[in-house]
């Protein structure tokens, strides 16, 4: 599957060509774009809100948050001052770039990005790709939305023109099976990996080790602990972007699945529980809450004060996060972090 990139020179010249000259494009080539969602959205959803909304603690899965809206109410989180994740995180790759992209020094292999959203962070990475001396590199971003995939594709190319990418429209959770042979960086940003449970995370986790070959790494992105006060404010955002965002599922749900709920009857609530170690978002009822859920038949009634828990954020130590990669047979080989330990990137092995 692996294709040889032209000569970085021409193109070089190429993209310098295309400056004078606009209209004229590059004649680099073109994303490549594979899929392997199999099953329909709707469908998993609606199963989905149904277990969620059915059992004694009512929850939605975290990933429902993401529709377009949701998607840029993110990236608008991401550049909250009270939200410090994902700018500690662009440091520490902006920091370490060079080191991370050693893998590439003088050897051929595939960056894949798990969940890659926007393209910020793989660029930090790229730029740290020596001219001299590095392999050919493949990359291969994997996210649920080809829109998106597409979109920073192409810009990717404008800027690395000498760049391969092989997009994979795929659900991570499922389909890790689908990602190229030969030696690969799996990146997986964006403190994502805590938005599972413990025995979710360590599944996941098993499956990356199961495909992983002895050279192949992972970088993890994990949120470390830290004094509540700190935490509890980056998901209780003094501009409700964070509140809006969490609310907005219930406006996907309702889009979706044609429900009738309506997002001002829930307050947001997001606090710290010191004895899971996570963050918990709930919505929380103001009063009593009737809703109707017509696509999978339900109606769903909450007591004032009842709450519907969209989303656990785990926040780590090193020990807790160490046990979890020992239970699913990965090994740290380095850790990145920034000056305050926030934040880690763990450069992880599949044990021999
Ligand atoms: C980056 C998806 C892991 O848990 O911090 C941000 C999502 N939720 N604010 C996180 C999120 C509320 C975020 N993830």
């Amino acid at each position: 599957m692996r294709r040889i990139n032209p000569q970085r020179v021409s193109d070089t010249i190429c993209k310098e060509a295309g400056r004078t000259r606009p209209d004229r494009r590059c004649p680099g080539r073109p994303p490549t774009v594979s899929r392997c969602i199999d099953t329909d959205f709707r469908q998993e959803m609606a199963g989905d809100v149904l277990s969620g909304l059915t059992g004694s603690v009512k929850s939605i899965p975290c990933k429902y948050l993401y529709d377009a809206y949701g998607s840029r109410l993110f990236d608008r989180i991401c550049t909250l001052t009270e939200y410090y994740p994902t700018r500690t995180e662009i440091a520490i790759l902006e920091g370490n770039a060079s080191r991370i992209m050693d893998f590439f020094s003088g050897r051929d292999g595939s960056l894949v990005e798990i969940g890659s959203g926007s393209d910020l962070k793989i660029r930090s990475l790229l730029r740290g790709l020596s001219g001299q001396g590095a392999g050919q590199v493949l990359y291969v971003p994997v996210d649920i939305s080809e829109t998106s995939l597409l979109r920073s594709a192409h810009r990717l190319l404008d800027d690395f023109p000498w760049l391969s990418i092989q997009a994979l429209v795929a659900d991570f959770t499922r389909h890790i099976d689908r990602l190229p042979e030969g030696r690969k960086l799996i990146a997986f940003f964006g403190g994502t990996f805590g938005n599972f449970t413990h025995e979710q995370g360590v599944a996941l986790l098993q499956g990356f080790a199961r495909i992983m070959g002895g050279h192949d790494r992972m970088l993890l992105g994990i949120d470390m602990l830290k004094p509540a006060g700190i935490i509890e404010a980056a998901y209780n955002d003094r501009s409700g972007v964070t509140a809006e965002f969490n609310r907005n599922i219930l406006k996907h749900v309702n889009r979706r699945l044609s429900a009738d709920f309506r997002p001002d009857d829930f307050e947001h609530l997001a606090f710290f529980n010191p004895d899971r170690e996570q963050v918990e978002m709930h919505l929380k009822a103001r009063s009593r809450v009737r809703a109707y859920i017509a696509e999978v038949g339900l109606s769903v009634c909450l007591e004032p004060e009842e709450t519907i828990l969209t989303e656990i954020s785990r926040k780590f130590s090193r020990a807790r996060a160490t046990a979890c990669f020992d239970e699913a047979g990965l090994v740290p080989v380095r850790w990145f972090t920034d000056a305050d330990a926030w934040y880690s990137l763990v450069e992880l092995a599949a044990r021999a």
